[in-house]
């Protein structure tokens, strides 16, 4: 194996650690499966290193050509209830799954009343964004990225694109998760 190889192998475990470190004061109020986002940065690092060894041009043109297809791509799903969403006061956030019982997301109730709703994962490196009360605005703590409450669209750090955007629906006081939209970066 080259030193090189062993090297970046070896940057990749130790930023699982980085992450855990960051994400530490924030599980109790925002909980989020680490030990299965470290699975799939796991299995998507061998998956990247076998395409590599077998083929780096084709590689790197279906990641490609997938980033392209995955921004602006809007998922029809099964609308559903987000539970205890109706008892939440404004300036408050809380976790929910949508579409699947693994998808992460955050639930925000903004000052004026209004519900937003997005993915948790940070779209720079996938690591969980949380909701600062303090600022409004939901913030990545592993390389300070900050996010727009109200848009999901990126306010600082290095996100290359917005939140992923969950679609909602009021219906009899209650709040619906409907669909869920993967952002390209529009500005
Ligand atoms: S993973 Fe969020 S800013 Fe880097």
């Amino acid at each position: 194996m080259s030193s090189d190889l062993s090297q970046t192998i070896e940057r990749v475990l130790a930023d699982e650690g980085d992450v855990r470190t960051a994400t530490d004061s924030h599980q109790a109020e925002f909980p989020y499966n680490r030990d299965r986002e470290a699975e799939v940065t796991r299995r998507e690092f061998c998956n990247f290193l076998f395409l590599t060894s077998t083929t780096m041009f084709v590689g790197a043109a279906g990641f490609s050509a997938k980033s392209v297809y995955d921004a602006g791509a809007k998922k029809p799903l099964a609308p559903a209830p987000i539970p205890d969403s109706e008892a939440m006061m404004p300036g408050t956030a809380m976790n929910f799954n949508y579409p699947g019982a693994e998808d992460s997301a955050i639930l925000i109730r903004s000052n004026d009343g209004s519900y937003h709703a997005y993915g948790q994962k940070c779209t720079h490196l996938s690591c969980p964004v949380y909701y600062s009360k303090e600022h409004k605005r939901l913030e990545c703590p592993c390389h300070e990225g900050g996010f727009s409450e109200t848009t999901g669209e990126v306010l600082y750090g290095p996100p290359p694109r917005p939140l992923d955007k969950i679609e909602l629906e009021i219906r009899d006081g209650r709040v619906f998760a409907i669909g869920r939209e993967v952002r390209g970066n529009e500005t």
